[in-house]
């Protein structure tokens, strides 16, 4: 994943002023022509059937295993590298009110922790073949370079510099939407949307060179941050989610382009019966 183009722009959290621009390294949606999962399933996608009793076990065992395998990187598979470390060249954030407000912007950020996920559960629909997907982080870290001017809740924040944040027991519901269309003898998922709730067990953080070197402020400001990160979490949990939530789409409207669903689940209905 190198490459860098704006993913998304979306506005708008209930009334709020808020948008997010992520630009990061995956190219947008549509992937044509032929792929190299044409004419040959890999071996590591366990393919299910709805019509199994066991069909949740099974999908679920599916989505573990492509989690697994995209860790390290899936050959063939373009436009989509290794996920630990997950690497994005730039997020923005711009929230205008509420208990955030924010201009902030993350570069060179690099995710790790990812290579733990664990998929506790993925049902897909056979009426509208969505997704829901239960999955697992036991320790996550993002780091990077920050540029920041707002405040959250009453802390005023302004600076440039490293952060990190390291959330940990993180618990995430992704909820899919697809349609389906065929290609080549295969049918596929066309990824349209997810929306994402998370719940996270703890959080660390550190932003260096806050209030422009001024170390005293610096220091007591990332120790507020720090003992009340459950208050501090929830506020940024909209902007959180929806960040989430575009990198997510992007990565997913990629694989899916490319890897047939039929590979996943065998008895998706076909056009032509
Ligand atoms: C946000 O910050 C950037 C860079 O500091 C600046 O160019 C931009 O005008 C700011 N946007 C708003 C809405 O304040
Ligand atoms: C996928 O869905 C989007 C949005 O509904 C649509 O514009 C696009 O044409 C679809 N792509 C394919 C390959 O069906």
């Amino acid at each position: 994943m190198k490459l860098s183009r704006p993913v998304s722009v979306a506005p708008v959290w209930r009334m709020l002023l808020l948008a997010i621009w992520c630009c990061c390294c995956l190219l947008p949606s549509t992937v044509t022509g032929k792929t190299a999962f044409d004419t040959s399933k890999p071996e590591f996608i366990r393919t299910c059937r709805f019509t199994d009793p066991q069909f949740v076990e099974c999908s679920t065992d599916s989505v573990q295993g492509l989690f697994d395998k995209l860790v390290t990187g899936i050959e063939g598979l373009e436009h989509v590298g290794t996920i630990d470390p997950m690497k994005i060249s730039k997020i923005r954030i711009l929230q205008g009110d509420g208990p955030v407000s924010v201009n902030a912007s993350l570069s060179k950020v690099v995710v790790t922790g990812f290579a733990s996920t664990k998929v506790i559960r993925n049902v897909v629909s056979s009426k509208d073949y969505g997704w829901e997907t239960h999955i697992r982080l036991p320790k996550m870290r993002l780091e990077g370079s920050y540029h920041m001017q707002g405040r959250i809740l009453v802390i005023p924040l302004n600076g440039h510099g490293k952060c990190w944040f390291e959330p940990s027991g993180m618990d995430i519901i992704m909820r899919t939407t697809t349609s389906l269309y065929e290609r080549d003898g295969h049918v596929f998922y066309n990824v349209t949307a997810t929306k994402v709730d998370y719940t996270i067990s703890g959080l660390r953080l550190h932003m260096g060179n806050l209030f422009e070197g001024v170390k005293v402020l610096e220091d007591s400001t990332n120790q507020y941050l720090n003992d009340n990160w459950r208050p501090v979490s929830e506020a940024l949990k909209p902007i959180i989610a929806k960040t989430i939530e575009d990198i997510l789409l992007a990565i997913m409207q990629n694989i899916f382009h490319q890897l047939p669903a039929d590979y996943f689940v065998a008895d998706l209905p076909r056009q032509s019966g």
